[in-house]
This record gives C-alpha cells, structure tokens and sequence, in this order.
C-alpha cells in the first residue's frame, strides 16, 4: 500500500532571491525606483528603444550568473524529500534550479534564455551570454530576452492555476503580490488548506482565512517553516 505524499505548492518572489544580491522590484532602491517600467520593460519599450532594453535585461543575466541560491531556495530543496514540492516563481533567475529543485514553473520567463521576436515557443539557452542588436535566431529574426513584459499574456497561468487548485499546502515567499494575474494564484487554492506568507513585511493587500504570516527574512524564516513542517509529517 502506497500513501500518496501531500502535494505543497510555493510561490516565490523577487524577496526570496533578495539576500542572494538581485535586487528587488517595489522595495525602497529597488529596480522599478532606478527604471521606468516603460523605458524596459514593455512591447513599447522594444519598439522605441531595443538596445536600452536588452541592456537592461543584460545587467540582470549577469548579476544573476554571478550569485547563488540562499538558505531558502536550499531549504525549499531540502523539503522534496518529504513532500511533493512544485515551484512556481515569478523570477526569471535560476536560484531555485541551483539550489536543486526539480519542478520548477516559470511565469514570467527566464532570464538565462533568449527566443526569436517572431517565434516564442523556439527557447535557446544563452547562459550569461549578452544579447546584442543584430543577434539573430535561426529563424533569421532578432532574439529577445525570454521574459514576459508588462501587458504581454502570461502563458504558463493556466498551468499555475492547475498546480495550485491541487495544493494540500500552499506557502508564499518574498513577493509584494501586485502583479497579475500571479497574484490571484493565492485565491485559487482551496480554501480549507494551510496557507503561509513569507515576507519581510505584513502583505496588507491579502486578506484570507487560514494564513499565517512568517514576517523575516526568507532566509531565516524558510528553513523554519520547512523544518516544521518536515518534523510535523514525521510526528503523524
Ligand atoms: N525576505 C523576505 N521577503 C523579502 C526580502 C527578504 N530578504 N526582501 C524583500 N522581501 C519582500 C518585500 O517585502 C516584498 O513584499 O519581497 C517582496 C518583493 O516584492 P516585489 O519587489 O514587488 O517583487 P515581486 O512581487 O516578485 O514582483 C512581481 O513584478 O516587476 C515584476 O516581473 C517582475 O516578477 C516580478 C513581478
């Protein structure tokens, strides 16, 4: 006889990867403070000034290749041994991969890619290699980051909401909940689960019945978690 293992579902943000030295995005000095969101990172921003943005996106590949997963992508690693753990990051970093979790749900793309202007479905991995103007894809077109931009469509939406609709356990980590549609996620797990925010603030703008708020760091307050819950599953 086999116990099926309790499936738990983490959403993470720019705050889980913080103390590994990316910087957030709506935090006081934080990216969206040093850049205008449509300076870099629309449509329209790829229409009027392409090289701004791909240095932009540039910058962030190369800070990215340059760090390394904290304690709390570790821990989240960890917590497979025991569970059913399924990822789904807003971060376009690698952390999560590093620290050595195996299912991981990209939304809003990964920075470490690059993909045709033409054709999104093409994924070429680039590593910490620039994208410059004039670099083209085999199809002939120039390459672009492989990130969702603000007012594109969020492609793997409909797969997040699947994973999350199947949580027995749902935790949140390090991330300010303002953007959409990823932010509804928190709305579509059932209702009588065991829901946790970690953040390093009190997230006002959520208002749920079972939830508990780990107010920290990421990387103090995500071992704990994952130890909890780790001894809890060996005491039942
Ligand atoms: N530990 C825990 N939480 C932290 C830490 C830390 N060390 N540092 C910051 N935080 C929290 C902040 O309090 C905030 O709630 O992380 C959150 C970061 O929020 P945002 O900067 O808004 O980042 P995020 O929610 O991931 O942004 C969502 O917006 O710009 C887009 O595409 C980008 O994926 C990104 C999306």
């Amino acid at each position: 006889m086999s116990l099926k293992r309790k499936r738990i579902v983490v959403l993470t943000g720019a705050g889980i990867s913080a103390e590994s030295g990316l910087g957030t995005f709506r935090d006081k000095g934080g990216l969206w403070d040093e850049h205008d969101i449509n300076d870099v990172a629309t449509p329209e921003a790829w229409i009027k000034n392409p090289k701004l943005v791909l240095d932009f996106y540039n910058k962030r590949r190369e800070m990215v290749v340059t760090s390394k997963p904290n304690s709390a992508h570790l821990a989240l690693a960890r917590l497979e041994k025991h569970f059913d753990v399924q990822i789904i990051t807003q971060n376009i970093d690698d952390l999560h991969e590093r620290a050595g979790s195996s299912d991981i749900l990209h939304l809003h793309g990964e920075i470490l890619k690059a993909r045709s202007i033409q054709n999104a479905e093409s994924l070429y991995h680039i590593g910490g290699k620039k994208i410059k103007w004039g670099d083209l894809a085999p199809d002939g077109h120039q390459l672009r980051p492989h990130v969702v931009w603000f007012g594109e469509p969020v492609p793997k939406m409909y797969e997040a909401e699947d994973i999350v609709r199947e949580a027995d356990i749902f935790i949140v980590i390090g991330t300010s909940l303002n953007v959409y549609p990823a932010a509804n996620l928190i709305y579509v797990c059932s209702p009588g689960i065991e829901k946790f925010i970690v953040d390093l603030n009190e997230l006002t703008n959520v208002k749920y019945k079972n939830l508990q708020h780990l107010k920290g760091k990421a990387s103090e307050r995500v071992p704990e978690l994952v130890d909890k819950l780790i001894n809890g599953k060996k005491q039942n």
